[in-house]
């Protein structure tokens, strides 16, 4: 059997680098802090970081607007604190993926300065630069957003109108231009040869627009709640065929290098668009982000179907990803509750394919409510009081019960949460039934039993409302059933499973034997170890 990249076995951990840890008391997480802290992440045993942005930026969009793709801002370090926060990292064998943000780059990048000092500069056509329609409307009705408003900023300058798909301090660049694309894929270069493992690939699925930029259609599902830009359907302003192109001479970059490096691509698309972006022949993205888990109903038909249809559209070679959390969606814990957020937990480290973490999920850290007046998040700003602020979701991690739960000596840049007691890195250490405890154990057994990494998934038929499958390789084989609501529920199994808990939600409950039956507590998952491979009848089977 030939050997997978270490990416298909892999946990990967996102670290929101503002609210890991801050080293030096300004209230703002850094890499010094990232470093102080590499013991957690080895003994959490994940086995890549996947950091958010960490260079030169205004930050208006909080490192997602780069105003310098080869260096460090100075708020989290230098290149020579990264390179040591990097080979730390790699010491304890603990991969690095950097944020790669292509789309667009910060207006005071000196790329966009040049390119708005005139209409023949250089670099003008390195972004996107339209004339204003006959009445001066924008060129056309793509929307923003970051904003809701237009998405075209008109530059009195030059009389010309650029295009932004977040913020205006964000302008797009123009990746249908050749010197565009060979300057970044330089950019990746620059990180491979310091070291970095892979990338993930910012909003990738936006960086090729339509080439005659019609209007975008109205949006007939609409409804009050949603994110403003969804009044339109990103038809021309998205997920365009010559995407793949682009994806492909990424790859073609990285396997410049040794050592697998890995290529992450950031899609909001439902499963069918989604696996596109594997790109023809596996030439794409190795792991489109699957974000499906953390929008479908939380009903066991319905997560059971959304699996089934993501297994049964992957290309063939394509390897699964799922991903339950992130800096941009609400906490999981505060979508499903605590004691769901466990069996969710559960759910995300058995399904076939590579898990992605948001960092603080371990603890089952819930939304911080942020007072309007420390709202940072432009989405925030700019959109109050419609559910679009952020900053809920990248509050500090709470590591202690020492001052600020030990995330910095200073002012937190973000307010933290309230049951900071419970919720802390030090009291879930000591508290065998904490989600830090159950978290651990899961990753623990992933890593021992192949099986729940990259074994087989098939659905477990079950009476009893509960979602259920089994993993399976080489002769291993487990079963895993969870149970998506707060009341107890009877299973029953079509077969007799032959099987003993080894890992429960609920810690005491572990090491019963289950046969054609079992019964689940309120909000329970297990894994249920089977004793032997193979489904052949049994011989004395009396109906
Ligand atoms: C991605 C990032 C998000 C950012 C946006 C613009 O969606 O995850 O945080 O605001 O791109 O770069
Ligand atoms: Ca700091």
């Amino acid at each position: 059997m030939s050997e997978q990249p270490w990416w298909q076995k892999a946990v990967i951990y996102q670290i929101y680098p503002r609210s890991f840890q801050d080293s030096n008391g300004d209230g703002i997480g850094d890499l010094k802090g990232i470093l102080d802290r590499v013991d957690y992440l080895s003994w959490l045993d994940i086995d890549a970081v996947w950091i958010s942005p960490i260079y030169p930026s205004p930050m208006a969009d909080f490192g997602y607007d780069v105003a310098n793709y080869v260096d460090i801002d100075p708020l989290f370090g230098t290149l020579a604190s990264f390179d040591r926060l990097l080979s730390a990292l790699h010491q304890r064998g603990i991969r690095v993926i950097l944020d790669f943000v292509p789309n667009h780059t910060s207006h005071e990048h000196p790329w966009f300065q040049e390119a708005r000092a005139s209409r023949n500069n250089h670099r003008r056509d390195w972004y996107i630069w339209r004339d204003p329609r006959p009445d001066r409307e924008p060129p056309n009705n793509w929307l923003s957003v970051a904003t809701g408003g237009s998405a075209w900023e008109f530059d009195r300058a030059t009389g010309q109108y650029y295009y932004h798909a977040f913020l205006a301090e964000q302008p797009d660049l123009n990746w249908r231009n050749p010197a565009v694309r060979a300057a970044m894929y330089d950019v990746l270069r620059f990180w491979l040869d310091r070291g970095v493992d892979g990338f993930r690939v910012d909003t990738i699925w936006r960086l090729i627009k339509d080439a005659a930029f019609r209007d975008n259609p109205v949006n007939p599902n609409y409804r009050d709640g949603d994110p403003p830009f969804r009044r339109l359907l990103q038809v021309y302003s998205t997920d365009q065929p010559e995407v793949f192109e682009v994806a492909a001479e990424m790859r073609r970059v990285l396997a410049e290098y040794p050592g697998d490096r890995l290529l992450i691509g950031e899609v909001y698309l439902p499963v069918k668009r989604l696996v596109a972006y594997y790109g023809p022949n596996l030439t794409g993205a190795h792991l489109p982000f699957n974000f499906n888990l953390m929008f479908v109903e939380w009903k066991p038909d319905a997560v059971l179907r959304l699996i089934q249809e993501y297994e049964a559209s992957l290309p063939l070679g394509a390897w699964p990803n799922w991903v339950l959390g992130n800096h941009d969606q609400a906490r999981i814990a505060s979508r499903l509750g605590l004691a769901q957020a466990r069996v969710a937990m559960t759910l995300l480290m058995t399904l076939r394919g590579t898990p992605t973490l948001y960092y603080g999920d371990e603890l089952g850290l819930e939304n911080v409510p942020i007072p309007p007046e420390r709202v940072r998040d432009p989405f925030g700003v700019n959109m109050p009081g419609t559910g679009q602020d952020r900053d809920p979701e990248r509050t500090p991690m709470p590591w202690d019960r020492s001052a600020n739960a030990g995330f910095t000596a200073g002012e937190p840049w973000l307010p933290l949460g309230r049951d900071l007691s419970i919720q802390n890195v030090e009291a879930q250490k000591r508290d065998a039934s904490s989600m830090l405890a159950l978290t651990r154990a899961l990753l623990d057994l992933r890593r021992r039993e192949l099986a729940l990494s990259v074994g087989d998934w098939a659905p477990l038929a079950v009476e009893g409302d509960a979602l259920a499958y089994i993993r399976r390789r080489d002769g291993r084989r487990f079963a895993v059933v969870l149970n998506l609501e707060p009341v107890p529920k009877a299973v029953r199994f079509a077969d007799d499973l032959r099987g003993r808990t080894i890992l429960s939600t609920h810690p005491d409950h572990t090491g019963y034997a289950v046969g054609d039956r079992t019964e689940l507590d309120a909000d329970e998952a297990v894994i249920i170890a089977m004793e032997h491979a193979g489904n052949t009848a049994r011989p004395d089977a009396t109906g």
